[in-house]
């Protein structure tokens, strides 16, 4: 498997122990609020890396381009500023929000880097 696949996988897959952590917590707490932290730690964090590590899997030839690399580091760093934000904003800390907002924007260039990766051809310049 291409490094950057069990970069995002093993990645993916903290982000899951985290978010059923979370769950956990909640459903035994009987405190939902930290819902949208649970939910996007899931969802962002171990459904979609989850997903960028089996499509790089699946084409080996777009893994080896140094923008994976780029794309693997943004999208990684925009969670861990994200996520906490995410759950301190709703459990009590609502002046984490700028926080929120920057590493949300930082997900969200992760993820047209993704999209550049997807659309672009795939079968030139390994990075050397
Ligand atoms: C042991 C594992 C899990 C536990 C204990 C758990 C627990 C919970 C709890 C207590 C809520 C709040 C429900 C509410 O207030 O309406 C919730 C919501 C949610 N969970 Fe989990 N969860 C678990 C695993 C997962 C997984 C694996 C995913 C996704 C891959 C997931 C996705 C979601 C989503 C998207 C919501 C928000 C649902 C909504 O919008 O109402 N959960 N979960
Ligand atoms: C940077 C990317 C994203 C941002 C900024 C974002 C933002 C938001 C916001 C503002 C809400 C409403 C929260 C509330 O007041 O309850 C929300 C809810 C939700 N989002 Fe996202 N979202 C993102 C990515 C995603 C992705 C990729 C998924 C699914 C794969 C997703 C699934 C959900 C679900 C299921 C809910 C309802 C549960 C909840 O309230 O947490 N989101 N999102």
């Amino acid at each position: 498997m291409p490094r950057i696949s069990q970069l995002f996988i093993k990645t993916a897959t903290i982000f899951l122990l985290i978010g059923v952590g979370l769950g956990l917590q909640m459903g035994i707490a009987q405190d939902h609020s930290a819902m949208p932290a649970h939910a996007h730690t899931l969802l962002l964090g171990w459904v979609t890396s989850g997903l960028f590590g089996g499509y790089y899997a699946l084409q080996p030839a777009k893994a080896e381009r140094r923008i994976a690399m780029a794309h693997y580091v943004v999208y990684v760093l925009g969670l861990v500023i994200m996520l906490p934000a995410l759950y301190l904003k709703y459990t009590g800390y609502p002046q984490f929000e700028p926080l929120l907002a920057g590493g949300s924007m930082i997900v969200g260039l992760g993820v047209l880097i993704f999209a550049y990766v997807i659309f672009s051809r795939g079968d030139q310049r390994a990075s050397a």
